[in-house]
């Protein structure tokens, strides 16, 4: 089956009983067992639920994993996978993460006594310098956030083999339609599945995607025994989601990559950040690596200061003011007081997230609307 056949039909068989094409939505927390000690498939919601197990088995197939787990959020989701590590081990982490993942590492999992450091992924030379004998996790995110740096993750992969610890990766900003970790050599996916996979704005949930059935075991005894799991009526809302994913993701990006070209011409404009783009760094990495389009997140930035990029942010009509990106509908925010505001300032200024970023997300409006009103927003 090809990517848009198993994302409709793999994990959403229809109803034995009623014939019904989309299967029902299980809200039960309990389920009877025949004898004592003899457990069936399903025994309680939080160790397993049909709902949530069409919508890992839909997403397994789409990221060509053996198994997903499906958490009730992106930040459970990471949080579960860090919870592989133990006291005296160490993370790398991309510098060009969610800030919401670098307050996790850096403010929740160091409690455990794990190290957490930060590199640029896409210098594979500084980055395997910061690699240390107790690193057992490296986790990135490509197209980064907020920058759209573009990772190498095969290449990544094997410096993560070489050194016997696990990759992962965040694939929020790809989605599978766009690029497959696990193909490429990471152990495990991650996904906030309230962006692009939900698609709606209208559900949080995240994921993780694996191809070790050893590996899926240990997270799914994490996710067990620490509970952060998606229920059922959001796991529906993903699995609907899904369905769609591949036409949305695609029509995103070709209207990213229009908006993108005409703000490189434009002199209020002093950079843009988009991998399409030819004159992006990674642009020859994502060409090989990304898949039928180069996502629908662009950042640039204006001429001005922190009050300038604030002023555009808000003044436009169509794309509205709010963290969270991957859905129907355009979005407009300022890094530096918004997405990224948890970074340490010092932290936001090393890694080149200045005042003067914007990051858009693009929906599935028409191009020619979203354009006009970036034009009168930066006109304000
Ligand atoms: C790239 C990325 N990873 C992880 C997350 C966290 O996901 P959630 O908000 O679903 O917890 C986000 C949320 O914005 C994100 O953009």
């Amino acid at each position: 089956m090809k990517f848009r056949t198993k994302a409709i039909h793999l994990g959403n068989e229809r109803d034995a009983q009623t014939g019904a094409v989309v299967p029902p939505i299980h809200v039960a927390s309990t389920f009877v067992q025949h004898q004592a000690g003899e457990w069936r498939e399903f025994d309680y919601s939080r160790s397993g639920n049909p709902t949530r197990k069409g919508l890992e088995e839909t997403l397994a197939a789409l990221e060509g994993g053996c198994g997903a787990l499906a958490f009730a959020s992106g930040m459970a989701a990471t949080h579960a996978a860090t919870m592989l590590l133990r006291s005296g081990d160490h993370i790398l982490a991309g510098s060009d993460i969610y800030g919401g993942t670098y307050r996790l590492l850096h403010k929740i999992v160091n409690r455990a006594g794990i190290e957490v450091s930060l590199a640029p992924a896409t210098d594979l030379t500084a980055f395997a310098q910061a690699i240390r004998p107790t690193t057992k996790l490296i986790w990135i995110e490509s197209p980064g956030n907020p920058l759209m740096s573009i990772t190498d993750i095969a290449a990544v992969a094997q410096l993560a083999q070489r050194h016997d610890c696990l990759l992962g990766v965040d694939n929020t900003f790809a989605s599978p339609v766009l690029t497959r970790p696990l193909e490429l050599g990471a152990d495990i996916v991650m996904h906030s599945a309230t962006k692009y996979l939900g698609g709606h704005s209208d559900v949080l949930g995240g994921a993780l995607v694996v191809k070790d059935p050893e590996l899926f075991k240990q997270l799914y005894f994490v996710q067990n025994a620490t509970g952060g799991v998606l229920g059922p009526f959001d796991a529906f809302l993903v699995s609907r989601g899904l369905k769609t994913l591949a036409i949305r993701m695609l029509a995103q990006c070709e209207t990213a990559q229009t908006l993108a070209e005409w703000l490189t011409n434009d002199p209020r404009v002093t950079r843009v950040l988009y991998p399409g783009l030819a004159q992006h760094p990674g642009h020859d990495i994502a060409r090989r690596q990304m898949l039928g389009g180069f996502g629908a997140m662009l950042t640039f930035e204006v001429a001005g200061d922190y009050a300038q990029a604030k002023r555009v942010a808000e003044s436009t009509k169509l794309f509205q003011l709010a963290v969270s990106l991957g859905a129907v509908e355009s979005l407009i925010e300022q890094p530096a007081s918004m997405s990224h505001a948890s970074y340490d300032a010092a932290a936001r200024a090393a890694f080149g997230i200045t005042d003067g970023l914007i990051r858009l997300s693009i929906g599935l409006e028409d191009v020619e609307d979203l354009q006009a009103d970036l034009d009168q927003a930066l006109q304000a």
